[in-house]
């Protein structure tokens, strides 16, 4: 199993975002994260790498293991971010620094790569992400599809067991929301396992092999792509129907 949550509750102050969360996710699989705004999705996502932390409950997550009970120290966050990369929905790539050196920076720093070594990951995945023509240009300079592109090559560089996506094809028009679907699809054939927030089902429909459906904090449904012309719950169908 390359995620298991067992009772993870999660507050904001004295608000509850998340309500005694189960849920698992086999290695390899794209599990989407579906629901209304303000169901909790961003929030599971986000305690997925414990940008969020759960007051309570258990996460397993890419060989890293949390029980709530005790505070986790800064050394096994670390460990779990190398391990849990993130692509962030305002895709946070330094505006000041080139394609290639946005790239570069983590797996230096973090990693202790080599600069040849680095180098020869980013041109890998330059190509996979089909940027090679703009390696050298700063993120301003290129379209929301392509930093969107950016954002995925740099979180892949650390080589992370799992990759996250909060909305990731939120603001794109729908040519490149299909762009970034077939990346998507194509990463998922390297045996990453993917967790992907939208609030479009279309997408949701063509990268899912496994659904989460929340409401109010709540995991209302949850199981394999058949879900979507199957649906086991009444909010899940009328979801889907909307
Ligand atoms: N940083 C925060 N501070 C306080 N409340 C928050 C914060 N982030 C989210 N919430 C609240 O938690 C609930 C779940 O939010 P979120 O996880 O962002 O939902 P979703 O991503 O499904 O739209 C909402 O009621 C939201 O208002
Ligand atoms: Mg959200």
């Amino acid at each position: 199993m390359s995620i298991q949550l067992d009772n993870i509750n999660c507050f904001y102050g004295a608000h509850q975002a998340l309500f005694d969360i189960q849920l698992d996710c086999p290695a390899g699989e794209t599990l989407v994260l579906l629901g209304p705004s303000g169901a909790g999705k961003s929030s599971l996502l986000r305690v997925l790498n414990l940008l969020e932390m759960p007051r309570s409950g258990n996460l397993q997550i890419a060989g890293n293991h949390f029980d709530f009970q005790k505070k986790p120290d800064e050394k096994s966050i670390r460990e779990l971010r190398q391990n849990v990369g993130m692509v962030f929905q305002q895709y946070n790539l330094w505006p000041h620094r080139t394609v290639l050196d946005n790239l570069l920076e983590a797996p230096c720093r973090v990693l202790g790569l080599s600069h040849d070594a680095a180098m020869a990951r980013a041109e890998k995945l330059l190509t996979r992400l089909r940027l090679n023509d703009f390696a050298q240009r700063y993120p301003l300079h290129l379209s929301g599809g392509q930093q969107q592109r950016v954002a995925i090559a740099r979180a892949l560089m650390m080589e992370p067991q799992v990759l996250l996506f909060d909305e990731p094809t939120a603001a794109l028009d729908p040519e490149i929301t299909a762009q970034i679907v077939s990346i998507i699809r194509e990463l998922a054939e390297t045996g990453i396992t993917q967790v992907i927030v939208t609030h479009e089902v279309e997408v949701a429909r063509k990268t899912a092999t496994r659904v989460v459906y929340m409401e109010n904090g709540h995991i209302v449904e949850q199981g394999d792509a058949s879900c979507f012309s199957q649906p086991q719950t009444s909010e899940f169908a009328s979801y889907l129907s909307h």
